[in-house]
């Protein structure tokens, strides 16, 4: 056992055990593999009725990578979407390429995030707004901006001429309001280069926009109208403004009322089950982290509840905004849910204010979803640093790593995963998986009746430090290297 280390404040970081190394040229070809299309299977217990999330993450020795990428049943729709995708990610590939050299004479770690804020502006017509932040270099990292209108009525993406009126008019129209807009700007308008501007908004069919009954919003990547000290750029014009050249038939569809799905907040306290634990017992407490998912996570839940097991989610927002419903479940069922941010960005690439960001919004949508507010944290990819360790002070949330990691995104294999967890356990332990590869549901019977032969309780992360904080002493403390 090793003395508990005294750390300012009462966060506590637990040792996780780094990585799997791999050679910089396995990791190109596993982000060109990358590009191979993923099942694409839609469940309809989305909040955004036929439109559906995945997250995928990756962390090798050279990069960290998540990409959410909602999808929908039909592939006309999907296709532009995965392409664009993918083009990203072969950016990355090659900037990780170019900077090869930097990268492994100054041990920096590149990182992709992929994200797309969803919304609903009428019944089935949703719009989706993409970010991709890349960092493969020294300081400067670049944001690309992207954005799609899915009609699933239409089962079609719609076009800038679905939407708005086209005729030179009415384009240049538009064009004067986006200016003008830019321009009222002041952060804006003094990094704003007015050729670069009306160059991007030459062809309408590349305009990116975004609309809602409110405002049309139009985005720009980061240095494509502006040095890069605007960041990437969106300029919101009120519905009021542009109403006048938005095509007929679309003006007719939005303007439909569309009803505020109610929120069922919780108002009974829930009935925690922390059942004091015996200081001498057996625990170990089994995480699953990056969902919730509609194919893997109610598996995981029946698994559980067939052993009386209760274990910690530490859920990404981004899942969670489509699934609440899932999320109430799991916190319904016992289990415990935390906080593993809102899009699963690399935390230490990432200044105090977008870091206390990816914290907050995430812990919004979970009490939105569960009633209470998550209170541990897991930084995606274990990775920590001051700032991230600050932030989370700040916050009150505490940090929470792992001891055990059941590697069941790279094996992806039911025996090997519970082959890792069972020469790896010892009472203490916190076991880190995933509750969206199939194969992770696939091996939890076996590997729950592996941990009960051996004498273990399964418990919630909560459980165990409250455990830990009693006996002043436990087998994991220290410092994250
Ligand atoms: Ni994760």
């Amino acid at each position: 056992m090793i003395k508990r280390i005294k750390w300012p404040g009462w966060i506590i970081i637990i040792l996780f055990l780094a990585g799997v190394v791999f050679g910089i040229n396995q990791v190109l070809a596993k982000v060109l593999e990358e590009t191979s299309e993923p099942e694409k299977k839609v469940v309809d217990s989305s909040v955004y009725p036929g439109l559906n999330i995945k997250t995928e993450t990756e962390k090798t020795d050279v990069y960290t990578l998540s990409v959410s990428q909602p999808y929908t049943n039909n592939n006309q729709i999907n296709k532009p979407i995965d392409t664009w995708v993918d083009k990203q990610k072969k950016d990355f590939t090659s900037g990780i390429k170019e900077s090869k050299n930097m990268l492994e004479k100054n041990g920096f770690r590149a990182h992709l995030n992929i994200q797309a804020e969803p919304e609903k502006i009428a019944d089935k017509i949703y719009t989706l707004k993409f970010q991709a932040y890349q960092i493969t270099g020294g300081a400067n990292g670049i944001t690309k901006m992207k954005s799609f209108v899915i009609d699933l009525n239409q089962n079609k993406l719609l076009q800038a001429d679905d939407v708005f009126q086209l005729d030179n008019e009415a384009q240049q129209a538009i064009r004067k309001l986006i200016l003008e807009e830019l321009h009222s700007n002041k952060k804006i308008n003094t990094y704003l280069f007015d050729d670069m501007a009306k160059k991007a908004l030459k062809d309408p069919k590349n305009w990116k926009w975004t609309v809602s009954r409110k405002h049309v919003t139009f985005y720009f990547d980061e240095y494509e109208i502006a040095a890069g000290a605007a960041g990437a750029i969106e300029a919101e014009i009120p519905m009021k403004q542009m109403k006048p050249y938005l095509n007929e038939t679309f003006a007719k569809k939005i303007a439909v009322k569309i009803p505020e799905k109610e929120k069922s907040r919780k108002e009974e306290q829930h009935s925690e089950d922390n059942a004091k634990l015996d200081p001498d017992g057996k625990y170990v407490a089994l995480t699953f982290d990056d969902g919730p998912l509609p194919e893997v996570t109610p598996r995981v839940l029946d698994a559980l509840k067939k052993h009386d097991a209760k274990a910690t989610f530490f859920m990404l927002g981004s899942q969670v905004r489509y699934y609440p419903t899932l999320a109430n479940e799991v916190d319904e069922a016992g289990h415990e849910i935390g906080n593993h941010t809102m899009n699963h960005q690399d935390l230490t690439v990432l200044p105090p204010d977008k870091i206390r960001e990816e914290i907050q919004k995430s812990s919004r949508i979970i009490e939105k979803a569960i009633g209470r507010t998550p209170t541990l944290l897991r930084p995606p990819y274990g990775a920590s640093n001051d700032d991230v360790e600050q932030v989370a002070t700040d916050l009150g949330v505490p940090i929470v790593m792992w001891s055990v990691d059941s590697l069941d995104w790279k094996s992806l294999n039911a025996t090997a995963v519970n082959k890792e967890v069972m020469s790896n356990v010892a009472p203490g332990s916190i076991v880190l998986m995933h509750d969206i590869h199939p194969s992770t549901a696939d091996a939890l019977p076996q590997l729950l009746t592996s941990l009960e032969e051996r004498g273990y309780q399964m418990v919630t992360v909560s459980q165990l430090l409250e455990l830990w904080d009693e006996n002043g002493v436990g087998p994991h403390y220290g410092k994250l290297g």
